[in-house]
């Protein structure tokens, strides 16, 4: 296993689409164990393969206090979405310590295929649909920063670069 760099908004490579999961081999399953360590060690309760640079339509979650209950997503869909809505507030590993309030359906059904290739079904709400919908935000090259008004998107980007320049300096100087 290993833990994969995980991509800082705004970089360019989070706006890309992630092409669907041709086989879900020992290849993809390899993915989604080092994703799935990348998002404990974080750490995080989601994490879309977009984020570690790989363009592929895969999604981890694990919204368990203990951390014991990972959700493999693989090409997921969102085949229902309920009129009803829910504002929570979300954050990401590719914007740390950035929290704002996103609106999204509180009740969704998804399809996706399990780390066997197989598919199967389910209803989320709450934390889980919030999450479900966020990650495959991802894989559409989506960051939910882009749900914020312009001048806070401008202000968590100017913050963000600040960071990176000074996480930089810090690397020259060690
Ligand atoms: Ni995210």
């Amino acid at each position: 296993m290993a833990l994969l760099p995980i991509l800082h908004y705004p970089d360019p490579r989070l706006y890309k689409t992630a092409a669907p999961v041709a086989q879900v081999d020992d290849r993809i399953r390899k993915l989604v164990r080092d994703m799935a360590e990348t998002m404990y060690a974080a750490p995080g309760i989601g994490l879309a393969a977009t984020q570690v640079d790989v363009h592929e339509r895969v999604i981890v979650i694990d919204i368990s206090e203990e951390g014991n209950d990972l959700l493999v997503l693989i090409n997921p869909e969102i085949i229902e979405s309920s009129d009803d809505r829910q504002v929570y507030e979300e954050g990401c590993l590719s914007v740390p310590d950035v929290y704002d309030e996103v609106e999204r359906a509180l009740t969704i059904r998804v399809r996706a295929l399990d780390q066997q290739g197989e598919p199967f079904e389910f209803e989320a709400d709450g934390l889980l649909a919030v999450c479900v919908q966020h990650e495959i935000d991802h894989l559409n090259g989506k960051v939910f920063v882009e749900y914020l008004s312009r001048l806070k998107q401008d202000r968590i980007r100017t913050r963000l670069r600040k960071l990176a320049r000074q996480r930089e300096r810090e690397m020259q100087t060690v």
